[in-house]
This record gives structure tokens, sequence and C-alpha cells, in this order.
């Protein structure tokens, strides 16, 4: 017997797109001209005009959102569970060392991230040593300047590709 063509609404259902979130916590947007010798002179544009590129050559949609409030960046994790989002990236800045608020969003949502930080935050001052997000984090990436934002990509672009 001749194959009928499934013309049914599920067949026609392309896959969406995998989402990534890129999470900047506070004084990020001061990137470029911010204490260079700690954080290198890239804009946080620039990044994000990169991390955009990378992630669109292979399909995925990526969006980045930078705050100097926690509560808007708990709202955003939120938000992402909403979406759907697959997988964070977060440089969660200074509330790495303080904000138990933001370690509960993501803990609560359980969406995976990596935690990435420009410096080396372990070559600093010991309160930078401790973190809220590391035991909970996929992966640390510290101290890869903005490299390592791509880097951090690389490595969830790697575990979409293998799902
Ligand atoms: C940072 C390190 C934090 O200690 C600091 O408060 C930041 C940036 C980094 O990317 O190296 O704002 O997360």
């Amino acid at each position: 017997m001749k194959k009928q063509k499934d013309t049914s609404a599920a067949a026609d259902q392309v896959p969406e797109a995998p989402r990534l979130l890129v999470l900047h916590g506070p004084n990020l947007n001061l990137l470029g001209t911010r204490e260079p010798g700690h954080y290198g002179s890239t804009t946080l544009a620039e990044i994000n005009l990169a991390l955009a590129h990378r992630a669109e050559a292979v399909g995925v949609q990526l969006e980045a959102f930078q705050s100097n409030h926690e509560g808007a960046l708990i709202e955003r994790v939120h938000a992402a569970q909403q979406q759907g989002v697959r997988y964070l990236i977060i440089n969660p800045a200074a509330y790495t060392h303080t904000s138990i608020a933001l370690r509960d969003a993501l803990a609560g949502t359980n969406i995976p991230f990596v935690e990435v930080h420009l410096s080396n935050v372990h070559a600093r001052e010991s309160f930078r040593h401790q973190s809220y997000f590391s035991d909970l984090a996929v992966g640390v990436i510290t101290g890869l300047g903005s490299e390592g934002y791509l880097l951090a990509l690389e490595y969830l672009l790697s575990r979409i590709a293998a799902e």
C-alpha cells in the first residue's frame, strides 16, 4: 500500500532551537574601563556579541542579561525556567561572595550552569575565595579573562550536541 504523507500538525513541528542565557552581575556593565588589570579591556557588549555569533553559527538561541540588582537577576532566572532555557552561563560578580538569594534561585529552578569569572578569584583577596555558587555549578572557569565565557559556551554547545 502506498505510504500516506503525514500531514498532522505534530509532523510539521520543527524542534525549537535550544536556548542559553548568559547572566552578568553587578558592575560588569563597566567592563572595558573597570580595573583593566583584573578584568581586561574587552567590553561587555563585545563579550555578548562574540557569544551571540558563536551560538547563532550552530543554531542555538543565546540571550544575555546584565543587572546591578540582585532581585532583577533572580527574576531573570525564574523567567528562564518558564522559557525552557537549557543552560546558563553566569558571572555573579560580587554576588558570588554574598548572595544566598541568587544561589537559591539557581538551586530552585534547577537549570544547569557554568560559573565564570574573568579574574582568578583565588589569587585575590580572601573574601573572593568563597563562592555561593561553585558547589552547584556544572563547572567553574576563573582567571581566563573574557575567553572564559567562550570556553563555557563551547562546553555547553558540546553537551547540547551530545544530547
Ligand atoms: C568577578 C570577580 C568578583 O570577585 C568581582 O566582585 C567581580 C567580577 C570576575 O569576573 O572576576 O565583580 O566575578
